[in-house]
Parts: C-alpha cells; structure tokens; sequence
C-alpha cells in the first residue's frame, strides 16, 4: 500500500550516519573525557528529554511556549507575509503552530531534522493540518550546511530556531552556524530565534538538578545507550550526573562522574578512570541580550526585535539579513 501524504516534498540528504561507535572512543580516549551531547536523543533519551521539558524547574520550554503565545501577533507583523518558514530541527511542534497560525499566508514550511521517522511524522501532521501551506520534509543535519526545495518566487525565507539548541554549540560554532542560516535566508530574509538568558544561578542550576532526577537519568541513559548499541558494560550506578553553571564560561556543564577508580570495556577498547574523573557530556550557554545580538551581527544578521517574558528568564529575537 502507498501511504497517502499530504506533503509536498520529502527529501533525504542521506546524512551520514554518526559514526556512534568512532566518536565515543575518540571522547572517552580524549583528555578531559567527553562525550558529543547529540548522542542523547535515542528513543529513551527523546522521551526523558520530554519529560524534562516538564519539570517545575526547567523553566525554558514553558517560558518560551508562553512568550510565543503572548508575543507572536508581533513575531507574524516582523516576519511579515508569505514567508517561507525552515525550521532547524522539528523537536516538538507546538510551537512552530503558534507560528504558523499567526503568519500571515505562510507560504511553505521547511521541516529539518536529522531523525527520519520523527521528522516524517511530524511534517506529516502539520501537512494535515495545514493544507494551504506546502510543507516539505528535509532530512539532513542542520548543523552542517544543507540546501532547501527552491521555494516558491518572492517568499522571503525565514529560520526557526526555538528551544535555545543554539545554546550546545561553543561561540565559534555558534557563529558559523548563524553565519549559515544567514547565508540561507538570503537578503531580506530572517531568523526567529529563541535564547536562554544568563540568571540567577540557583534558578540554572536546579533546571539542571531536578528534584526528581529526571536530568540524571536524561545524562546517565548516554552509558545505557553505548551499553546496549556498542557492547559496552558501564554500570551506570557507578557514575553519578554533576550538573553546574561554570560562571566564567557563562555555561551550564553537564558531567558524569566516576564514583571509584574502575575500567570500562566497550567491544575491543578498555577506558579506565579514575575515583572523581568526570566525562563531560553537554554544556548549555546562556546569553545576556546583548551578548547574542552581538555574536548574531558577527554572523551577518541586523537584530530587528526581541521579546522576553517578564522575569528575564528567556529570549525570542527576530534577526534580519541586510
Ligand atoms: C535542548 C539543548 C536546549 O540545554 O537546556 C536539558 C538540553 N540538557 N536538560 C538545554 C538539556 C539538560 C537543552 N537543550
């Protein structure tokens, strides 16, 4: 049976798949250890991930979701209309809804996303749901440079960004990839973006150290993955998840600690580490408006506007391209 679909494209870039297994030796071989957060997101870690979004203390999904709800008639005026919308990973689609109802006469959504199945299922509904808007589904890692389906003549192309994932790229991949998506988007087109402000550091930190150890298991499900895929044999009671807000480097750090000198097999390689040693698995920067304005003009784009809710705990920014 052919599957009926109401999308107008569906393209694979055929990413290469990850090698899991290369880029696990090299950071558990590396000094200090560390471990590429975007292994997470198996199905287990996307799940925890959800429910981390949850969480009283992870203020950010929620921050954002309400910001977009209360400030999109003015996100949809900056945007202005018939733009053709490319979302930079489709994580969970009730926000690129909030949008979409806004805009005026949007004239097609982009959808990318390295995980194929999700990234089907979710362009699909909102093909569904949105018949008079071409939706396309491109599957390719947006961190990479990707070309999208040529759109249709006069629509401005505008990213979206939500979520703050920005916040896992260091400064200098931050910029190039804004560089990127500005190359994207072309002149006169734009980028709506969302960023995670610098704060009180109690508020960081118990959005990394949940009193329900949600966040640890999120963080600890990386040693049950390579476990299960790799043949690894971590005991993962035996590392412990250390989230901080590392001040000078204006990020969160997420760690997995070894509670004892021990050693560790994954197939034909042997990893030891010592009582205290630490695999540094995530870091999430945080930004000042200022500071992202600033990296956003480094990278070609004018900040045209910013919203953000009333404690100051997160930013949406409209970016241009001159
Ligand atoms: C999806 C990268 C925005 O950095 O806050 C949440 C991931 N890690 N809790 C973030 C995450 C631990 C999240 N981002």
């Amino acid at each position: 049976m052919t599957a009926e679909t109401a999308l107008a494209s569906f393209r694979d870039l055929a990413p290469e798949e990850d090698d899991f297994l290369a880029e696990v030796v090299a950071g558990l071989s590396a000094t200090p250890k560390t471990l590429p957060c975007k292994f997470f997101y198996d199905e287990a870690g996307s799940a925890l991930f959800g429910r981390i979004c949850e969480l009283p203390e992870y203020y950010p999904t929620r921050t954002e979701t309400a910001l977009m709800r209360d400030k999109v008639g003015e996100m949809a005026a900056a945007i202005g209309p018939q733009a053709q919308i490319v979302e930079y990973g489709c994580g969970s689609i009730e926000k690129v809804r909030i949008l979409l109802d806004a805009l005026q006469a949007p004239a097609a959504y982009v959808a990318v996303d390295i995980s194929r199945e999700h990234l089907r299922q979710a362009a699909e509904i909102l093909a569904t749901d949105y018949p008079a808007v071409e939706v396309h589904a491109l599957c390719a890692d947006f961190s990479r440079p990707f070309e999208v389906p040529d759109g249709i003549p006069g629509a401005r192309r505008v990213g979206y960004f939500p979520g703050s994932t920005l916040g896992n790229f260091d400064h200098g991949a931050a910029e190039a990839f804004l560089a990127g998506a500005a190359r994207l988007a072309g002149s006169g087109g734009g980028m709506l973006i969302g960023i995670d402000l610098k704060k009180d550091e109690d508020v960081l930190n118990a959005a990394y150290n949940d009193a329900a150890g949600v966040t640890a298991a999120f963080n600890l499900n990386l040693l049950v993955r390579i476990n299960r895929e790799l043949g690894g044999d971590f005991e993962p009671g035996d590392f412990a998840h250390h989230a901080f807000y590392n001040g000078s480097a204006g990020r969160i750090e997420m760690h997995l600690v070894s509670h004892r000198d021990q050693e560790v097999r994954i197939g034909e390689h042997r990893f030891s580490f010592a009582a205290g040693e630490t695999i540094h698995t995530e870091n999430s920067y945080k930004y000042s408006v200022a500071e992202f304005q600033a990296l956003a003009s480094r990278a070609g784009f004018e900040p045209a506007e910013m919203w953000r809710d009333p404690a100051d705990l997160f930013s949406v920014h409209y970016l241009q391209v001159p």
